[in-house]
């Protein structure tokens, strides 16, 4: 046994600091921000080999799921290079999910690529029957925006059986919550936008196997369709994910007190979390306008639609077309890691 084999397994707070770090001599201990889109001579050129700085990243998403990542321009970015690696015929896809990727899909299967199967991915034995014939089983976990949560070691060992690839976007797990390769997931999708990013200020996406013949057609995917990622963008998404482990601790303890007191709450009629993480979503029992009141009268929480980052955001999601089988009174709350007590005083204050 080598040194190297008989070393502990990082934890993933160390791997989030350590890893994409260069480790020469005199080496700064950040890659540099690689601003080129040529290279000298060897015909390096950024769209179809990257450039250190993207690579930073993806060794450390990478490190974190295990696995092989590669960087995107956004989530959807990453979401379309699945599309086009995989070049799906038959999809199994949550009824109910991030509207934006049902959309694409949607739009590829009334352009007549595909074929779509919703499901409803709480019921493990509908997805499993789904499954069979397919060639893609995209599963997201926790779901945007109502928090449902997919079986995905079941699912996982049956996708391996019947032959399908399993897909999981874990955006809202991010790569410390679960680690889908582990389940057999072919790709790990995460918009970087989120929790990686952590600061509301980058779009970026990252797709994520250990899969040799799938990470190449993702190359492919990143070179053909071109949607790469900015090198500002992925030099602070790096940035951004060596806090997320104490970032996440941090939105999760806050998340944990205000579930407790919304549950407690007349106002509130059901509030649903997954278990872990910074999202929650809870159901104002005076409906829609009960739910906008909420929003407008909120002073710290910000009322926005993206999440996963340091400041707390609230939206009132059945208002989007994309989102109508919502409840009309659903709010979904990114948990930032503001002081507890200053948040539920606002939520306290605006429910009032
Ligand atoms: C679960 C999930 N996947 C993918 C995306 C798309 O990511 P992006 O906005 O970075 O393109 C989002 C965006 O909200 C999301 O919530």
């Amino acid at each position: 046994m080598t040194a190297e084999s008989a070393a502990p397994a990082l934890s993933p707070r160390t791997i989030a600091v350590v890893a994409g770090r260069p480790a020469g001599a005199g080496d700064p201990l950040n890659h540099p921000l690689v601003l080129a889109s040529n290279f000298r001579a060897g015909g390096d050129y950024t769209r179809t080999h990257g450039t250190t700085t993207w690579q930073a990243l993806e060794e450390a998403v990478g490190a974190l799921e295990g696995g092989r990542a590669l960087a995107y321009a956004s989530g959807m970015a990453a979401a379309s290079a699945i599309v086009y690696a995989l070049a799906p015929k038959v999809v199994v896809i949550p009824t109910y999910s991030y509207m934006g990727v049902r959309n694409l899909l949607a739009e590829y299967r009334a352009q007549g690529h595909l074929e779509l199967r919703p499901v409803d991915i709480t019921d493990t034995a509908a997805v499993v029957a789904a499954s069979d014939g397919a060639d893609v089983v995209w599963m997201e976990t926790p779901t945007n925006p109502t928090l449902d949560v997919a079986d995905l070691a079941t699912i996982g060992r049956a996708c391996a059986d019947l032959g399908a690839k399993m897909v999981v976007d874990s955006t809202f797990a991010t790569p410390l919550l679960q680690q889908p390769l582990g389940d057999g997931a072919a790709i790990v999708l995460h918009s970087g936008t989120k929790f990686i990013g952590g600061h509301s200020d980058l779009l970026i996406g990252l797709c994520v196997t250990s899969d040799d013949a799938v990470f190449d057609r993702l190359v492919l995917a990143r070179t053909y369709q071109g949607a790469t990622p900015g090198s500002l963008e992925a030099f602070l998404a790096l940035r951004g994910l060596r806090t997320m482990p104490i970032r996440l601790e941090a939105s999760q303890k806050n998340a944990e007190v205000l579930i407790e007191r919304l549950r407690a709450h007349p106002a509130i009629s059901e509030v649903r979390y997954p278990g872990s993480g910074a999202m929650v979503a809870f159901v104002v029992a005076g409906g829609a306008a009960a739910a906008d009141a909420l929003c407008e009268r909120v002073r710290i929480l910000v009322p926005a639609t993206s999440l996963g980052g340091v400041e707390s955001t609230i939206e009132r999601r059945q208002k989007y077309a994309g989102d109508s089988h919502v409840d009309p009174g659903l709010l979904r709350m990114s948990v930032g890691i503001e002081d507890v007590e200053d948040l539920w005083n606002d939520l306290a204050q605006a429910l009032a």
